[in-house]
């Protein structure tokens, strides 16, 4: 079995001395979506925050345990917090691109910010392709050149995408995505999801698990800070193991589920 690229190992987290991650342990391999659901406070985007070290950023936060991405300790000795964030791309949950920059501006600030390119055909070539991988080309290849402002809340997120994807980075985090999309917008994003995992996992962070249902090979339930539960996403939805789990799912999903007979 190859090294999964990310490991989070006994992961730890205080806010000014309140324990709000409690030993989490999990792991996303190559070419696969790991969603990390579960009720609201429970810590889910304080883990994303931990992994690209954006946590760093927070006076008040303490963080131990490890965070390995390819077998190095992103909170070892000598790496330092910029490229971990250049190798580990973030999504958030309300599309952030910047609105006055143009729709080229956007995908090429950072490849412009890191000297990733050495040449304007090469930096086009780029932006075309994050635009091309985050299904936004075809929609806005016409006016590269206006702001950002002017694209829909599904294209803005897709292009929220393609400025992570433009780094190259080696895992993508994913903060509730489609959490303020409407269903078109939001299944657009899901099979982007499931095309992107070919070359970059995913960890998903989602409120709902019907999508994890959907876009997910593995799923972690995290409950008020402990990761009750975690496996193969049909072996979640089908046969939990943690009431905690089984209350969620009946209650998220509205309906009973259907049980084995025996
Ligand atoms: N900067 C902060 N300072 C102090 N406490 C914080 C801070 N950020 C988050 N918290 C607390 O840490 C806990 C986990 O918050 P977090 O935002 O990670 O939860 P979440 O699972 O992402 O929730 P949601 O689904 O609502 O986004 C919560 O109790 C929250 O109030
Ligand atoms: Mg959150």
């Amino acid at each position: 079995m190859p090294e999964p690229v990310l490991v989070v190992r006994n992961l730890n987290i205080w806010y000014a001395g309140r324990h709000v991650v409690k030993n989490v342990s999990f792991e996303v391999p190559d070419r696969s979506v790991f969603a990390l659901m579960g009720p609201s406070g429970s810590g889910k985007s304080t883990i994303l925050r931990a992994i690209n070290r954006l946590l760093d950023l927070y006076e008040e936060a303490e963080v131990q345990g490890e965070v390995l991405l390819d077998g190095v300790n992103v909170y070892g000795p000598g790496v330092d917090a910029p490229w971990v964030r250049r190798r580990v791309g973030m999504v958030f949950q309300y599309p952030n691109p910047f609105p006055h920059m143009s729709i080229y501006d956007n995908v090429a600030i950072g490849p412009r910010l890191n000297r990733l390119v050495k040449s304007k055909r090469e930096l086009d070539e780029l932006v075309r392709w994050a635009l091309e991988r985050a299904y936004l080309w075809d929609e806005v290849k016409d006016r590269l050149h206006q702001p950002a402002a002017k694209l829909s809340g599904g294209q803005k997120q897709r292009l929220s995408i393609a400025r992570a994807l433009a780094l190259k980075p080696r895992l993508l985090l994913m903060d509730e995505p489609t959490a303020n999309l409407d269903p078109v917008a939001t299944e657009k994003i899901e099979e982007l999801i499931l095309d992107l995992k070919k070359d970059i996992p995913i960890l998903l962070v989602t409120h709902d698990p019907q999508q994890a249902a959907r876009v997910s090979d593995y799923t972690g339930f995290l409950y008020y800070g402990e990761l009750v539960e975690v496996g193969p996403t049909g072996k979640i939805f089908t046969e939990p193991e943690n009431p905690l789990t089984e209350r969620y799912l009946l209650r998220s999903l509205g309906s009973p589920r259907a049980r084995p007979v025996d």
